[in-house]
C-alpha cells in the first residue's frame, strides 16, 4: 500500500477497545463516554482484517487500546494475529498499560509477540496515582518484570510532562537500564480535550535530553523499529532511550502507518479526523469492497498533523484512547 505522498504503509496500529482501567490525564477526560460494546468488531473481524492487510503487504502490527488487555479474549485474538507471522507478517506487537501482563504475559509470549511497550510515567506511587487518576504503580512495575520474566523486549513510555515528571526522566533512565528496558520519552500531543492546559505541562524534548546529558553519555544510536522514535545509546546502562518529537521536531514525512479504532473505522493519520468506516463492508460486501475502501483511505491520507500546543483547541477531538496512539 501506497499513499499519495508516495509512502509505503507496512505498519498498521490495530486498537481493539476504547476501554481502559486508567484514565491518565493527558490521555483521557474525567467524563468520557465509550463505544457501546455492539458497534466493536468481533474478534474474528479483526482477524480477518488483519489477514487481509498483511496479504496487502502490511509487515508490521501494533496492538493497542485503549487499554487492549482489558478487550474479553484478547489472549485469543494474540493467537489468531499470530499466526499471521507464518504468512507475510514480521513482527507482532503491543502497546500496554501493563496492569494485566502478571496473569497474561506468558501466554502473549508464547501466541507471537516478542516485543510491549508499557507505558509508565512516573515511578512515584503518589504522582502515578494523580496521574491515572488512581492507579497503583506496583502493579505496572509487576507486569513489567513478568512480560520480562515471559522473554518479552520491554520498552517504557513515559510522556513527559512539566512541573509533573520531568524531575524523574533521569531516575527513570536508571531505572530502566536497571531492569533490562529501553526508555521512550514522548511530548504531550493535543488530541480531545482533557481538564487544564496542555501547553502548561508541554515539555520540549530538547530540554530532556539536556538533562539527561548531565548526568549521563548518550550517542545517537542507527536503531530504528518503525516507529517514529531517534534512538540514543546509553554508556551507562546499556540500554537505549528513543525520543518521539511530534512537536518539536516532526517525522510525518516517514509515515508508514493506518489506524484501525476498534469499531473498525480507519484512520489515516493520528492528528486528523480523516476517515474511512470498514465495518459495514466487511459484512456486507467482499474483498474487492475491502479493498477500494483502504485504497480511498490511502489516497486522502493527510500529509502530516497540525498540532499546535498553543492553540486551546486540540487538532482533533478523538481522544488518543480511541486509536491507541
Ligand atoms: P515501536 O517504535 O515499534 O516500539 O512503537 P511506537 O513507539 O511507535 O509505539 P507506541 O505505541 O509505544 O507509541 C509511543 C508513542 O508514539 C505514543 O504516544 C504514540 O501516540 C506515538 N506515536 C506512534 N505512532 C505515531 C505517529 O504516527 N504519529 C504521531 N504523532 N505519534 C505517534
Ligand atoms: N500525547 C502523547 N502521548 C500520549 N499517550 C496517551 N495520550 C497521549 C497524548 N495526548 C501515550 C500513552 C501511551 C502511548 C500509547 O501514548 O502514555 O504510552
Ligand atoms: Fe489508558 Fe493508556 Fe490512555 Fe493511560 S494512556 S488512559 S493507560 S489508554
Amino acid at each position: 500500500m501506497v499513499d499519495s505522498f508516495g509512502r509505503r504503509i507496512d505498519y498498521v496500529r490495530l486498537s481493539v477497545t476504547d476501554r481502559c482501567n486508567l484514565r491518565c490525564t493527558y490521555c483521557m477526560a474525567e467524563e468520557m463516554e465509550f463505544l457501546p460494546r455492539r458497534d466493536l468488531l468481533t474478534l474474528e473481524e479483526i482477524s480477518q482484517l488483519a489477514a487481509h492487510l498483511v496479504a496487502r503487504g502490511v509487515k508490521r502490527i501494533r496492538l493497542t487500546g485503549g487499554e487492549p488487555l482489558v478487550r474479553k479474549g484478547f489472549t485469543d485474538l494474540a493467537r489468531m494475529l499470530g499466526r499471521l507471522l507464518d504468512s507475510g507478517l514480521k513482527e507482532l506487537t503491543l502497546t500496554t498499560n501493563g496492569t494485566r501482563l502478571p496473569a497474561m504475559a506468558q501466554e502473549l509470549r508464547a501466541a507471537g509477540i516478542a516485543r510491549a511497550n508499557v507505558s509508565l510515567d512516573t515511578l512515584d506511587p503518589d504522582a502515578f496515582a494523580r496521574i491515572t487518576r488512581g492507579g497503583d504503580v506496583a502493579k505496572v512495575v509487576a507486569g513489567i518484570d513478568a512480560a520480562l520474566a515471559a522473554g518479552m523486549a520491554v520498552k517504557v513510555n513515559m510522556v513527559t510532562l512539566r512541573g509533573v515528571n520531568d524531575g524523574e526522566i533521569v531516575t527513570m533512565a536508571r531505572w530502566c537500564g536497571a531492569r533490562g528496558c529501553d526508555l521512550s520519552l514522548i511530548e504531550t500531543m493535543p488530541l480531545g480535550h482533557v481538564e487544564g492546559e496542555r501547553s502548561d505541562t508541554y515539555l520540549p524534548l530538547s530540554e530532556a535530553r539536556e538533562l539527561l546529558e548531565r548526568e549521563l553519555t548518550l550517542t545517537p544510536s542507527f536503531h530504528r523499529t518503525g516507529g517514529p522514535s531517534r534512538y540514543v545509546d546509553v554508556a551507562e546502562t546499556g540500554r537505549k532511550i528513543g525520543f518521539i518529537t511530534p512537536l518539536s521536531d516532526n517525522f510525518c514525512a516517514g509515515c508508514n502507518r493506518i489506524r484501525i479504532a476498534a469499531t473498525g473505522t480507519v484512520y489515516g493519520c493520528l492528528g486528523h479526523d480523516q476517515k474511512v468506516e470498514l465495518r459495514d463492508i466487511m459484512r456486507s460486501s467482499g474483498a474487492g469492497a475491502l479493498d477500494d475502501a483502504l485504497d480511498l483511505l490511502l489516497l486522502g491520507k493527510p500529509q502530516r498533523h497540525q498540532f499546535d500546543i498553543a492553540r486551546p483547541e486540540p487538532a482533533t477531538h478523538r481522544h488518543m484512547s480511541v486509536t491507541g496512539g
